[in-house]
């Protein structure tokens, strides 16, 4: 494919939105209250805002400057970094997939819980309606039990909806992230302010809030830092490299990267308010410590939340519809983000229709989600994330840095970011790609093994975790070895 057939984004802001709705997900919501919380509180804004300006930025400004001056997915831009690093994008894409495939369950679940708002439909055992009756749940990952109906439908929906916002292209993506990008924040503005005008807003508040110092000497605090910058900036999964190859040549990199990762960190330290003043109230009411009612992940957003909205002392129905349409939106253009970067990467490669291909990774992603929406699905779930973040994107991450600080040259890749960037990057950008960023993700590489190899995650049984953990991250490494080996047409359709 020439290059003047690339797509393109119909505006600048429709790509700086789109590049902040897949960075604003559901982990600003159920991930950094609860990380911040059992991180030293306010204390741990400290080694987040370290991890931001050393690790997420500079690496945003990479990613951005891959695709933008590369002009292709992951793939193709690191192919022209080095053709023989091609296949760290494949792995970058690869991942990328297979977290849309299991994040598309997680929205599943939201749908149904969009649909039980109406009723309050998880009554006064909001736990047990989770996991007994909205998921299910088996004894174990070796009992499948069945596909979950409810659920099911759930995620056709969730596919319907991606296939309908990313087959036409970008022009429809644009629109489509005026409205889901916004909406979310605005909601949260409300959820909000519903949360701290309730009785023991505060007390809840203060819980998220109330420094502790003296977690600044623990490792394990920074590397929590770390973990969530990435997480959070949808950072190595080649999400930044495929919307920034739709820019114009011309685009400004690091003025776009400190605006990204800006609304993302403001984003999640206002949801932080949102998800605290209501375990505040829930705290009151209940006569239990904050301490007690906190938790992250799915617990909260699916039990202690609703619990709490329950509670509430007029309109819960409504505020329990806010919540889960903020999830919804919140989560939609994070997930199509994940399907755009491996169609961008299927589209460099093979010349098929969008069209064809939206349908073809959508379809594949739909059903590998089976595997999750049976009775053992929250367990696969878990152990596939769990490998995904600590050994799937980690490495990716480190695979990048390496390539362009070492073997295309930190700073020669420097100078292209300041051709067009208005806000020039300085030496430091080089020291961080280097040095911080890989010393950083190698460490927390070592103590995640190291973790690994003590006991077995969350005690799941070592067949389950060797399939759905270490088989699917090294199956990806293999596959993406395999697509760069097959590859000739890469190199017939790249103008260099
Ligand atoms: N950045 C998203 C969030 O905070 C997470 C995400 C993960 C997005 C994977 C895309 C892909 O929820």
């Amino acid at each position: 494919m020439a290059e003047i057939s690339r797509e393109r984004w119909i505006s600048r802001s429709s790509f700086v939105m789109a590049a902040i709705g897949s960075a604003v997900g559901l982990g600003n919501i159920w991930r950094f209250p609860f990380v911040v919380y059992a991180n030293g509180g306010g204390a741990f804004f400290i080694p987040y805002f370290v991890a931001l300006f050393t690790a997420g930025i500079p690496l945003m400004m990479l990613e951005l400057g891959l695709g933008l001056k590369f002009q292709g997915a992951p793939p193709r831009a690191l192919f022209k970094a080095n053709p023989k690093a091609e296949w760290i994008g494949w792995w970058a894409a690869l991942t990328g997939f297979v977290i849309a495939a299991y994040y598309a369950v997680v929205m599943a679940w939201c749908w149904n819980y969009l649909f039980h708002s109406f009723t309050l439909g998880w009554g006064v055992e909001a736990e047990a309606f989770f996991f007994k009756n909205v998921l299910q749940l088996s004894p174990g990952p070796g009992q499948l039990s069945g596909l979950v109906l409810p659920v099911l439908i759930g995620l056709v929906l969730t596919w319907i909806a991606v296939f309908l916002i990313l087959f036409k292209g970008l022009g429809r993506i644009g629109k489509v992230v005026m409205v889901t990008v916004p909406l979310p924040i605005i909601l949260i503005v409300v959820l909000v302010i519903r949360g701290v005008t309730l009785p023991g807003a505060a007390n809840g508040v203060n819980f998220y809030l109330a420094p502790d110092f003296s977690k600044l000497l623990s490792a394990k605090v920074w590397l929590a830092a770390y973990s969530q910058v990435f997480f959070s900036l949808s950072l190595a999964m080649g999400i930044m490299i495929t919307y920034a190859s739709y820019l114009p040549r011309k685009s400004d990199i690091t003025n776009n990267a400190f605006m990204i990762s800006l609304a993302d960190a403001g984003t999640s330290f206002l949801a932080g308010f949102a998800i605290f003043s209501t375990l505040g109230y829930l705290a009151y009411v209940t006569h239990i410590d904050v301490s007690k009612v906190a938790v992250g992940g799915p617990s909260l957003a699916f039990v202690t939340i609703p619990i709490a909205i329950s509670k509430l002392p007029f309109a819960a129905n409504l505020f329990g519809v806010i919540f889960f349409l903020t999830l919804l939106t919140l989560g939609i253009d994070s997930l199509f983000s994940l399907v755009e970067c491996s169609l961008g990467a299927v589209l460099d490669r093979w010349g098929i229709t969008r069209k064809k291909a939206t349908f073809a990774i959508c379809l594949a992603a739909f059903l590998i989600g089976f595997l999750f929406s049976t009775g053992g699905g929250l367990y696969w779930l878990d152990i596939v994330d769990h490998w995904i973040n600590n050994y799937g994107l980690v490495p990716v991450g480190l695979a990048e840095v390496i390539v362009i600080g070492y073997i295309f040259g930190a700073s020669r890749f420097r100078k292209i970011i300041n051709e067009t960037s208005e806000i020039k990057a300085g030496k430091w950008w080089e020291i961080m790609i280097k040095v911080v960023t890989p010393a950083i993700l190698i460490i927390s590489l070592v103590i995640s093994f190291y973790q690994e190899m003590q006991k077995p995650y969350e005690g799941y049984p070592a067949w389950s975790t060797f399939c759905g953990g270490w088989l699917v991250v090294i199956g990806i490494v293999i596959i993406a070895y395999l697509l760069m080996r097959s590859g000739k047409s890469m190199k017939e359709n790249v103008n260099l």
